[in-house]
């Protein structure tokens, strides 16, 4: 496809007997995001570096805008790198930083300093142009990293985390600003996090990695409600899980788990025998915390308030339930009627559709 801007094929890479990325395809069109999600180590900056030219590839090839570049060095790539630690020149000013791309490539002096500028608006750190790095707040520093890449109007831009220092609040309005910035310049963004709220917010598509593979990818709604392995359930949102066995499966679909003495409805997610060990994940908020007579749901569990959690915009409960411990968490309006004290005895109920079946490996 023509829009592809960055296409990567079959990479792996190891570091001794470290496979730290093994077998990684994803494919990204201009003015979109796709963000590298996953746990620590599992291989997310060393794609990065083996699309910005920095890391050789051991097997694989790295296309950028249809041309094959897996040997071409970084400055010809049309690509640009926010590293993890931001790695600003501290001898330089803000705007000789912002701008050593352009002089690198030979650009004259005043469209330089047009661009800087431009750029420098962009993260909102017009003004800052004589600082030093050290005069600069973490969060500052990473925005002069974001501002010298989308200097250069790179074809790709990388980021490695590049919101990782900022404050809470900040880091929400620049995942938004960031969005907007990129959608406008219709640049081809992979974005690394951690974050998985931030990859929820800021991705066309979410490449989610586990040990230098991928585990599963999608836009972020189908990764968030159709996970395909517990991995994944587990990784992105926040979940109750239970370990048993299957007794029933229907097709369709539809199996029964059992699961120390309670019997699950719930929904495979993919393929699964009568008699395999499985585990079901049901996400907090899908709980519906019922008066101890509630009825209507598929499954229903008799459990006990132990804490409440607020958290602004809703509420956390933790409920014991035989031995167990369950979350759920309800809007902070609405759902009046739940009960919701501690030490209530209650119902928590949930749909078949909302327990998610999947293998387990043991
Ligand atoms: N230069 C290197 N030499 C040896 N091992 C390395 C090197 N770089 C990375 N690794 C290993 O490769 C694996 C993947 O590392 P990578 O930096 O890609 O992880 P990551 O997903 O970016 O993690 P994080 O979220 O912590 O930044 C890790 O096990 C790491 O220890
Ligand atoms: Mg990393």
């Amino acid at each position: 496809m023509s829009d592809v801007a960055v296409e990567v094929r079959g990479l792996r890479k190891r570091y001794g007997a470290v496979a730290a990325v093994d077998g990684v395809s994803l494919g990204v069109r201009a003015g979109e995001i796709v963000s590298l999600l996953g746990p620590s180590g599992c291989g997310k900056t060393t794609t990065l570096r083996a699309i910005a030219g920095f890391e050789r590839p051991d097997e694989g090839e790295i296309f950028i805008g249809g041309e094959r570049m897996t040997h071409v060095p970084p400055n010809r790539r049309h690509v640009a790198m926010v590293f993890q630690g931001y790695a600003l020149f501290p001898h330089m000013t803000v705007a000789d930083n912002v701008g050593f791309g352009l002089r690198m490539r030979g650009e004259a002096a005043a469209p330089k300093a047009a661009a800087v500028t431009r750029a420098l608006e962009l993260v909102r750190l017009g003004g800052y142009e004589q600082r030093l790095p050290k005069q600069l707040s973490g969060g500052q520093q990473q925005r002069v990293a974001l501002a010298r890449a989308l200097a250069i109007e790179p074809r790709v831009l990388l980021l490695d985390e590049p919101l990782s220092n900022l404050d809470a609040k900040l880091r929400q309005e620049m995942r938004v600003e960031l969005k907007g910035i990129l959608k406008d310049t219709r640049i081809a963004t992979v974005f690394v996090t951690h974050d998985q709220e931030e990859a929820l917010v800021l991705s066309d598509g979410i490449v989610l990695m586990n040990q230098g593979r991928i585990e599963q990818e999608g836009a972020p709604y189908e990764i968030y409600e159709r996970p395909r392995t517990s991995f994944a359930a587990a990784f992105i949102g926040q979940a109750n899980f239970f370990r048993g066995v299957v007794r029933e499966a229907r097709p369709g679909g539809g199996v029964v788990v059992e699961a120390d003495g309670l019997r699950l409805r719930g929904v495979a997610c993919a393929e699964i025998a009568v008699g395999a060990p499985a585990v079901v994940a049901v996400r907090q908020e899908r709980v519906r915390v019922l008066r101890a007579s509630g009825g209507g749901y598929d499954n229903l569990l008799p459990a006990r308030i132990e804490l409440l959690n607020y958290l602004g915009a809703s509420i956390q409960l933790v409920c014991s339930a035989g031995g167990r411990t369950l979350t759920a968490v309800l809007g902070a309006v609405g759902e009046t009627d739940a009960p919701r004290e501690r030490g209530a005895a209650v119902l928590l109920g949930w749909r078949e559709g909302d327990a998610l079946v999947f293998p387990s490996s043991g």
